[in-house]
């Protein structure tokens, strides 16, 4: 009886062991340690794929070559923007009739995509591609479902540092082990990869809540929720999504796993200047990635800085790792703030502070809230510099102090509280 309970326990033993080690590769792959940044195509690009008619727009080699390119020569690169990311629509539609391996498709990615993924890396930069864990992409081209092994290690081979999995075509109920098989088969390639997940965006519309250990065991960062589209509407309503869901999806993110709210629109048709500066500034206090998808030789300068503006960069990129929040909402202005680095002696974090006007009734408006009611508690007080204008340091403020901002409509002011 003792043997055998001895040979059951040392077989479950074993068993544990081999699942523990399994989760613990897939767990830290050491990737994006700070939320990625980069570029990728979809939100501007959609899926054109007439490049006679379009031949500057089509999802094609030439558009990823030269957009790498643009990252080096427009300052993008140096500014942090990393990874190159073909979105939906590279494909053949249908795999190899030998091999079963997945096609670029051959008139758009006439030289392959190694050739591509050479020229990314040459330009110091990382390659990211799309794929979907169903039958098909969302735009139909062939999903991964029943080819996952050989798909990863095709990703693999062609050199990928950054694979979307996407949730198109696919049971909902099977992604909870579906995608987490298709990120330790990523690291059986033994080629680190940032493994992008899709399945919350997915499970939640259907009513399934995420589970968020799994999530953070298993991916770098996940989609929580809807597309982004190109207008102000779409950029509010995923900011409400994670405001009222903030108790829930908060707490997930740090270094190496992120909540991702989608892509920044800035650069395109839908973003004033006003509105611009406020998706660069939330999408910084949320710790999310910060992945464009725009013309970047159509970027207007203004728009360039905004993109490039180091102290905002920076915030999005603080080594701490925590997410903020919306606080309070008063006449239609938003508080939204996030713990940041510098942290005192006496553990008093620093704090990036965003006030977000949803008002529209044209001129700024002037609005004050004492530091205290900004839950900010240092003692000693915080200086305060406004991360849009870093020539502008306003100076000492302590716990009884009124903070006055004025926010353009539909607009944002964006500081730094330093905790002294
Ligand atoms: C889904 C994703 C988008 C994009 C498209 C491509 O809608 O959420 O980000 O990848 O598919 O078809």
């Amino acid at each position: 009886m003792l043997a055998m309970y001895g040979t059951c326990s040392c077989l479950l033993g074993g068993i544990l062991l081999l699942q523990l080690l399994r989760s613990g590769q897939a767990l830290d792959n050491g990737l994006a340690r700070t939320p990625p940044m980069g570029w990728m195509s979809w939100e501007r690009f959609r899926c054109i794929t007439d490049c006679e008619l379009y031949p500057n727009e089509c999802i094609s080699e030439k558009l990823f070559s030269r957009h790498a390119d643009l990252l080096v020569s427009e300052g993008y690169a140096a500014a942090g923007y990393e990874y190159v990311i073909i979105d939906d629509c590279w494909l053949e539609k249908d795999r190899d009739n030998k091999t079963q391996k997945l096609v670029a498709d051959k008139k758009r990615f006439p030289s392959g995509l190694n050739a591509l993924a050479d020229h990314i890396h040459d330009l110091g930069l990382k390659f990211g591609l799309y794929q979907d864990y169903g039958t098909n992409t969302c735009a139909g081209y062939p999903g991964v479902i029943n080819h996952m092994k050989l798909d990863a290690q095709t990703f693999a081979d062609w050199d990928v540092d950054y694979v979307k999995l996407d949730g198109c075509y696919a049971n909902i109920s099977d992604m909870a082990v579906g995608y987490p098989e298709f990120g330790r088969l990523l690291n059986e390639t033994g080629r680190p990869m940032v493994y992008s997940c899709s399945w919350p965006a997915y499970q939640e519309p259907a009513g399934e809540m995420p589970d968020y250990e799994s999530l953070k065991k298993h991916c770098n960062l996940w989609r929580n929720w809807d597309d982004i589209d190109d207008s102000l509407e779409s950029l509010m309503q995923i900011m409400d999504y994670f405001g009222k869901n903030q108790d829930r999806i908060q707490p997930q993110a740090g270094p190496g796993h992120w909540n991702d709210p989608d892509m920044l629109l800035l650069g395109n048709y839908g973003l004033s200047y006003d509105q611009s500066k406020l998706q660069m500034a939330i999408w910084a206090i949320m710790a999310a990635p910060l992945i464009m998808s725009n013309d970047l030789e159509a970027v207007r300068p203004e728009i360039k800085a905004i993109l490039q503006n180091r102290a905002v960069i920076a915030v999005d990129q603080d080594e701490l790792g925590i997410q903020g929040r919306r606080i309070l909402t008063r006449n239609q202005i938003e508080v939204w703030q996030r713990k940041i680095t510098p942290v005192t002696k006496n553990g008093y974090h620093s704090y990036a502070v965003a006030f977000v006007s949803r008002r529209d009734d044209g001129a700024p408006y002037r609005i004050t809230f004492t530091i205290k009611e900004l839950g900010l508690k240092n003692p000693n007080g915080y200086a305060v510099q406004d991360l849009y204008d870093s020539s502008r340091n306003l100076g000492v403020f302590k716990k009884s102090n009124q903070f006055v901002t004025r926010v353009n409509p539909n607009g944002v002011t964006f500081y730094k509280f330093t905790a002294q």
